[in-house]
């Protein structure tokens, strides 16, 4: 793309609950970060979701997920209605299963760091925890949706891993780590493997497998933790981690904690990154109890929307959104209350952080 001519197809997914809210509040910032670094984004809007499965009986139409593959980047809301099921009783409206597989979007990053002005019960302070969960997206347990057995006496799902599939991921996360300035707490490059090998033979596969992708990024520290292990670990010593990689439904579950311990996934943003495709969404659900009432954060949809200037290779952009959040919960200018909300509210909180953006000087 020729520079002074920067210009981006989106596709966005405003999702169902509080995600327009949110996604509106998101495209609100990006509209102004465009302006301010000189590149143009076009935005087309699809529902998906369980609205759109409601009104249609399909959650994902196709041509959706071929503007999605179109697309030069796609920012999806939180979807999925508690009360629209499926006739096996899993949600109608979750997208995972369909986007992730459709897009092959094999990395699940997840960023988790302690931000600025909020509470969380850790002692950790702003900038000694700082990592990002790499979590496989398109196998591991979660392969199993829609395909485990059950009856009333028994049921099984199955943790289904692939070589190719654990390799890439693997390889991911190690190229993660490389510009990456190390673990908080010890400055080194380190990739840690989560897994329970010592139970598991699929589990032995990934740490085999990651062993064999760590040889070949003598640069970066291999590293390997089980699970339970990493779950205490993650509250008590956050600051040892850099770069975590691991298998789909751990991922899920350490991804919450992880956020939980640094004061909430609402601030917690997460891209989903294959070699053709990806989409960027927040790791919070759709809260649709605090639907239509302007009382979401919009934090963890603003930083999806950072990531996803990242991958278009707008780094200038997504650094300055990033600094404009932290300038916000810094100066209070945007505090989350004890349930998670902002306090004036989620359009309140996106301009005070479109008001920062223009402030923070140009990297
Ligand atoms: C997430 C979500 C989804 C997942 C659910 C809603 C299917 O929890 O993105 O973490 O488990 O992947
Ligand atoms: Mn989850």
């Amino acid at each position: 793309m020729s520079e002074g001519a920067r210009r981006y197809q989106l596709v966005v997914i405003p999702g169902d609950g509080i995600g327009p809210e949110i996604v509106e509040a998101a495209l609100a910032v990006l509209e102004v970060v465009a302006t301010l670094e000189g590149f143009a984004i076009e935005v087309e809007r699809h529902e998906a979701g369980a609205g759109q499965y409601l009104r249609s009986g399909t959650n994902l139409l196709p041509e959706t997920l071929d503007a999605c593959r179109a697309a030069d980047g796609v920012l999806k809301g939180p979807v999925g209605l508690p009360g629209v099921r499926l006739p096996d009783g899993a949600e109608a409206g979750l997208l995972g299963g369909v986007l992730r597989g459709g897009l092959d979007a094999y990395a699940n990053v997840r960023p988790v760091k302690r931000w600025p002005g909020m509470a969380a019960p850790t002692r950790f302070q702003p900038g000694e925890v700082d990592y990002v969960i790499v979590r496989e997206n398109t196998e591991g347990l979660y392969a199993s949706r829609g395909r485990g057995v059950a009856n009333r006496w028994a049921a099984s799902d199955v943790l289904f891993m692939t070589r190719p599939g654990v390799e890439r991921v693997c390889r991911y996360a190690f190229e993660l780590a490389m510009p990456r300035g190390g673990a908080p707490s010890a400055g080194a490059r380190r990739v840690t493997c989560v897994d329970k090998s010592n139970v598991l033979r699929s589990f032995g596969f990934f740490r085999a497998i990651f062993e064999e992708v760590a040889a070949g990024y003598p640069e970066v520290e291999a590293d390997a933790l089980y699970a339970d292990a990493a779950a205490q670990a993650l509250v008590m010593d956050p600051g040892r981690f850099d770069v975590l990689v691991m298998e789909n439904f751990l991922g899920d579950i350490l991804s919450d904690l992880g956020g939980g311990a640094v004061g909430g996934i609402g601030v917690c943003p997460s891209g989903n990154i294959g070699d053709a495709h990806a989409y960027f969404e927040p790791i919070h659900g759709s809260a649709p109890t605090l639907a239509g009432a302007d009382r979401a954060n919009p934090l963890g949809q603003i930083l999806a929307a950072a990531m996803l200037l990242d991958h278009l290779g707008e780094p200038a952009a997504a650094r300055r959104i990033e600094r404009a959040v932290w300038s916000a919960l810094t100066s209070g200018a945007v505090e989350i209350g004890a349930d998670g909300c902002p306090l004036g509210g989620t359009s309140a909180a996106a301009r005070a952080v479109v008001a920062r953006l223009v402030d923070g000087a140009s990297s």
